[in-house]
């Protein structure tokens, strides 16, 4: 399998397992428990139908939104993952430029391994930087002032990692950042030579945004959920949200809005934006997916803030259900990290042109030329 045979999420999933030492492919693939909210958050789409219109003049197509004040030429962009430099040496750089082709957003993750300043200097595509908040308030501070000074256009604050997700096959890998090579990952790492080669000799792997401050992930391996258990503050409340907010001074969004309640106190403490997320069904296992509870959320809220429908989404049509359900976008990481896996930026690119085209294709198939012409009548649930 190679890149040119790439033609949608699964093909790229798979040549990404292919490239991939198992305890890498495994962390990006997985979930938590039974991944059963995992499997949910792609099949909720399933169980909604488009009701296209025809004879509606479609030459043109219009695919832009405006999020957070920044008009995107797609609803669709590479929400914030962390550790890229692991799943290929572009790292986010590759991720950036993608984006930045595409006009779309992409988001860096405190956990990045490539710092602010650098990404914010490859290109004007609107940024998003994703904030862990950690027990460490100087690290807070510190990742807070750089964020503001290499002039991101949003900051986004995860709220459903206040503990580690029981990720399953990482501890059945022992996936740790950076990866050790137990006696039981040495096969699969020996496997995969060409992989070991571009992680050893090229540049190494870093957490900018954080070895000033911790040593975990970069010189003491750490897996994800150790690191949210032991490293972030569990008491983290609304009130340090709130402040946050007011410190940051600029888009502000809570990542991982589930519940309409939290959705209004979002909109209360001076938010811009939500993404509801369940975090790929890697904290929570059993909770709704997030296009199940999307409309409820958008009722409530949906005319205060953006709301961006995050996670499971593997085809155009997916992104068209929720925007007609009433989001402003569409996020997700897994739909660019294969890809980034697979092939670097080349892969990243073409996965962000692949949705370009379907979502272009299936917006004329619907008979709608621009994204605000989609709505629920166009929807039907089964
Ligand atoms: C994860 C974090 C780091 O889900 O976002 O692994």
């Amino acid at each position: 399998m190679r890149l040119k045979n790439c033609h949608n999420f699964q093909d790229f999933r798979k040549l990404a397992k292919k490239r991939l030492p198992a305890p890498i492919f495994h962390y990006i693939d997985g979930a938590a428990d039974d991944e059963v909210t995992y499997r949910r958050n792609t099949s909720a789409y399933d169980d909604v139908d488009l009701v296209p219109s025809v004879l509606a003049g479609v030459e043109e197509v219009d695919l832009s939104t405006t999020i957070f004040g920044k008009k995107i030429d797609m609803p669709l962009y590479c929400a914030p993952t962390a550790l890229q430099r692991l799943f290929h040496h572009h790292g986010e750089r590759g991720v950036a430029k993608a984006a930045g082709k595409y006009g779309t957003m992409f988001g860096v993750s405190s956990l990045g391994t490539v710092s602010l300043e650098e990404i914010s200097a490859l290109n004007d595509t609107p940024k998003m930087f994703q904030f862990y908040f950690h027990k460490d308030r100087g690290l807070n501070d510190a990742m807070l002032e750089r964020a503001k000074a290499a002039k991101f256009d949003v900051m986004a604050l995860t709220v459903d990692t206040i503990t580690g997700g029981n990720r399953e096959r990482d501890l059945r890998t022992g996936f740790t950042s950076p990866p050790k090579l137990t006696p039981s990952s040495l096969f699969s790492f020996a496997t995969k030579p060409m992989w070991g080669i571009n992680y050893m000799l090229r540049e190494k792997m870093q957490l900018p945004m954080l070895q000033d401050h911790v040593s975990e992930g970069t010189s003491t391996n750490t897996s994800v959920g150790d690191y949210f258990s032991n490293m972030l503050d569990q008491s983290m409340n609304w009130n340090d949200a709130e402040k946050l907010c007011s410190q940051w001074g600029g888009h502000f969004a809570l990542k991982g809005i589930m519940s309409v309640e939290d959705a209004k106190r979002a909109v209360d403490i001076g938010c811009t934006g939500i993404m509801v997320s369940n975090h790929g069904g890697r904290q929570l296992d059993g909770s709704r997916s997030n296009f199940d509870q999307l409309a409820e959320i958008v009722d409530a809220v949906g005319d205060k803030i953006d709301v961006i429908c995050e996670g499971g989404i593997q085809r155009g049509t997916h992104v068209l259900k929720a925007l007609s359900i009433g989001a402003k976008a569409c996020s997700g990481g897994r739909l660019y990290l294969y890809a980034l896996a697979a092939a670097g930026e080349a892969g990243v690119e073409r996965a962000l042109g692949q949705y370009r085209a379907e979502l272009e294709r299936d917006m004329k198939l619907m008979g709608c030329t621009s994204v605000d012409q989609l709505s629920r009548s166009n929807l039907r649930f089964r």
